[in-house]
């Protein structure tokens, strides 16, 4: 018989989840009193790796629990049951400017955890772990469906819950940096809402002075007439430049009331009646207001700045008729949105609407104010769409701050959507 002693154990429960689900992470059978590193991994699609981790001590009985204990060092302190995801950051000698960004969303985001022997910060490539598991997390629940969409000229991607619906529809609207963006929507859908992610910037459909109001229109018409989708409960959620275009659409367009609108980072700042080429150089008569960093890096957030007096340079959110919920990071260094959300709640006071307005305001919070424990980035790499130069933008925010803003965003984001897009009729 040879003498050898079971090895520790760490798992996480549940080992399958959402993105948006909370998860335990439990090592036992260690030594009592042992100090270990509990580290989280993940090798993303472009071959770049993530990593966060804490330092604990077992307690008497050899256990350690990420939801209960704390971590007295390591990329969190404190007691974080989510730490081990929302602090991540590229491993040390990644390429610089990553953000973090789920592309095939029918894979999983995998978490590669690992127990280690002592208090590391370092080396855990090369250091043999006491014990490892792995975790799914996933942006599409099972059975959400996918179906890309090209008709009409439309270039997205609509998500579709499981069941016949009929289910509310979202219109959702990513930001200047272009393309098609997914893993919001497939979340939104895994949430009850039939969710319409639109590309509106790339090369593709754009030539964005060939990107009207009549495009938004004919991605909203497309929902309203999807057979699955209920014609009357139709959100826009948008974030930075998507919030402008769907204030624009909510105030201007004839063709699209929606029920309510989220904007996430963004301004009512851009010239009424314009097509997003106006919008672009409109903000471009202003590049001179560019700032940057210590480490020139590039701070857009003045670009808006002072929020003209000029009513034809803005929104007029006084006749917005749905509710509006604001989200805005305090520390966001790339688009003035806490000056446009003060501004924009001062012209809905005068208007008689700010009945409508519920504003969230975050102290070091950035731009990026992603689904939650998404890796805080607080710059990145940024292809400009229209000029195709890559510069390196300033989001802003402190990770610990933004995280916990990130999660009640999120929650405060699904309780407005039920509220206005269900009805209170189930509750
Ligand atoms: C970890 O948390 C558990 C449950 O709250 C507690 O009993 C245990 O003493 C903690 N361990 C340490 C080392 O603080």
């Amino acid at each position: 018989m040879s003498g050898k002693e079971p090895c520790p154990v760490i798992f996480v429960r549940p080992c399958r989840s959402s993105v948006d689900d909370n998860c335990v992470v439990l090592v036992q059978h260690l030594p009592p009193g042992l100090a270990v590193t509990i580290h989280a991994l993940i090798h993303s699609e472009d071959d770049d790796f993530w990593e966060a981790f804490g330092h604990y001590i077992s307690d008497d009985r050899g256990s350690v629990n990420v939801a209960k204990n704390a971590s007295i060092g390591g990329s969190y302190d404190g007691v974080e049951p989510m730490g081990l995801l929302w602090s991540m950051k590229p491993i040390p000698g990644s390429r610089p400017g990553l953000r973090f960004r789920k592309k095939d969303v029918h894979t999983p985001l995998v978490v590669h955890l690992s127990v280690y022997r002592d208090h590391m910060h370092e080396g855990f490539k090369d250091t043999k772990a006491l014990a490892c598991a792995v975790a799914e997390r996933w942006y599409m629940a099972p059975g959400v469906q996918k179906v890309c969409i090209t008709e009409n000229g439309i270039s997205g991607t609509l998500f579709l819950p499981p069941g016949p619906g009929p289910f509310p529809g979202l219109l959702d609207l990513w930001g200047g940096g272009g393309g098609l963006v997914e893993y919001r929507s497939a979340l939104l859908a895994s949430h009850g809402y039939v969710s319409l992610a639109l590309d509106y910037l790339t090369p593709k459909t754009s030539d964005t002075q060939h990107v009207g109001n009549d495009y938004f229109e004919a991605a909203y018409s497309l929902l309203q007439e999807h057979p699955q989708v209920c014609a009357n409960r139709i959100a826009m959620l948008g974030l930075s430049f998507g919030t402008s275009v769907a204030l624009g659409m909510a105030v201007y367009s004839p063709v699209i009331k929606p029920k309510c609108l989220v904007c996430v980072s963004g301004s009512h700042v851009m010239p009424v009646n314009g097509s997003l080429s106006d919008v672009f150089a409109e903000i471009k008569k202003n590049v001179r207001n560019t700032r940057y960093d210590e480490e020139n890096r590039v701070i857009w957030r003045d670009l808006l700045l002072p929020i003209p007096d000029d009513p034809s340079k803005k929104v007029d959110v006084g006749r917005i008729q749905c509710p509006v919920l604001l989200l805005v990071g305090e520390d966001d260094q790339n688009w003035p949105a806490l000056e446009s959300a003060e501004d924009m709640k001062q012209m809905m006071e005068r208007a008689g609407n700010s009945h409508l307005l519920t504003v969230a305001s975050y102290p070091g919070t950035g731009h990026l104010i992603e689904p939650p424990y998404s890796p805080h980035v607080r710059s990145s790499n940024f292809m400009v769409a229209q000029s195709r130069t890559k510069v390196v933008v300033v989001w802003g925010g402190q990770t610990v701050p933004h995280s916990k803003a990130q999660e009640d965003a999120w929650q405060k984001t699904l309780a407005f959507l039920e509220e206005h897009l269900y009805g209170t009729t189930y509750r």
